[in-house]
């Protein structure tokens, strides 16, 4: 019997329209645009200002890629949403969305697994259309970050930005075409250089927990910078050894935008120049789990990923989380 393959078919993305520039961080924070720039590569960063919460987002990029793909919320079998930052601890996101966008006939549920939140959870849903089961997945990597951000911490605060991505998982129409291998990992080890202690049932929300400021997010910026750059580069060059694949077959590198001299480590260790790497880092930050499928919603709809196209897809992120997939663009 040959093999169901999972392809995305559509794509859609949102980001705020509040952009917060590097010159206003430096009235928030001691930095300055020249730090930032060359440190990380971001100009500028959304922020969402409407008091909605992320789901907000979800729901405006998923509209997008409904209209793109000319279905309606209804024809949705399951919603997998990827995030740090639900609107709740529960009920879960995949919940909220389907009901504000009326998907009368899916389930779902949100996976955590923080930076590297998309593509586990495109992994997830890989699983759905290749056994059979579903027809139609909607895959969504969506972070409200400036919720979960210290703005007194200039380590931090520069870093991070608001935004939603997601795809669309269908059946291949071309079994050699679609989702084609993929390498995940996770590392416990990594746990404490990257984190939010606060509001879990281990450390429970407490004047404490807060005069700790750990409702914030937590990061030891040069391990992780370490950690990141040896385990991203690794995977992403690994699953181009499992499948025989040279740097002249890949189109893009789709790599998760925490920051640009990790993306810049990837591609050499890849062989590939500069022009093959997506970036979106410069105009939205590190977006977590929306930085990969905000790629490739703009880059699609400036036509720039053509049928047929290798991507590599790369993440890094806390737990540590971390893998690489290889997909042909299918549509
Ligand atoms: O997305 C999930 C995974 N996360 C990552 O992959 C992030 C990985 N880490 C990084 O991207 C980088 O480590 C950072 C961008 C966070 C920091 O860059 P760095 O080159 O590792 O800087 P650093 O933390 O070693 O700091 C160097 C200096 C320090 O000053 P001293 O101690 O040398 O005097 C910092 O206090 O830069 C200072 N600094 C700043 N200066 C101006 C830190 N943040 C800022 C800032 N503006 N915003």
């Amino acid at each position: 019997m040959t093999k169901i393959r999972a392809a995305i078919t559509a794509v859609g993305h949102y980001v705020p329209e509040t952009v917060l520039t590097n010159a206003d961080m430096e009235k928030i924070v001691e930095t300055n645009d020249e730090w930032i720039k060359s440190r990380t590569g971001i100009s500028e960063r959304r922020i969402l200002t409407n008091g909605e919460p992320m789901s907000f987002m979800a729901v405006e990029a998923i509209k997008m890629l409904l209209e793109r793909r000319k279905i309606t919320a209804d024809d949705i079998d399951l919603i997998l949403v990827g995030t740090v930052t639900p609107d709740m601890l529960f009920p879960s996101t995949a919940c909220v969305i389907q009901e504000k966008i009326g998907a009368s006939k899916a389930w779902g549920f949100d996976v955590l697994a923080a930076c590297s939140g998309f593509i586990f959870t495109l992994v997830a849903g890989m699983q759905f259309i290749e056994s059979g089961m579903y027809k139609k997945v909607l895959v969504v990597g969506a972070d409200k970050m400036s919720t979960i951000t210290n703005f007194k911490d200039r380590n931090t605060c520069v870093l991070f930005g608001d935004g939603a991505g997601c795809v669309l998982l269908e059946p291949s129409e071309d079994p050699n075409m679609g989702i084609m291998d993929t390498i995940m990992h996770v590392d416990g080890k990594g746990g404490k250089y990257l984190n939010m202690l606060g509001g879990g049932s281990l450390n429970p929300s407490s004047h404490e927990t807060i005069d700790k400021d750990w409702h914030y997010v937590y990061q030891e910026g040069k391990h992780v910078f370490k950690d990141a750059v040896k385990g991203m580069a690794d995977v992403s060059h690994d699953i181009m050894v499992a499948n025989g694949l040279k740097s002249d077959d890949i189109s893009y590198l789709v790599p998760h935008q925490a920051n640009m001299r990790i993306l810049t480590a990837c591609a050499d260790r890849m062989g590939l120049p500069q022009e093959k790497v997506m970036v979106n880092i410069h105009k939205y930050g590190n977006t977590t789990a929306a930085t990969i499928p905000l790629c490739l919603s703009e880059y699609w709809a400036d036509g720039k990923i053509k049928k047929g196209d290798n991507l590599i897809l790369s993440s890094f992120g806390a737990g540590y989380t971390w893998g690489a997939i290889w997909l042909k663009w299918a549509y």
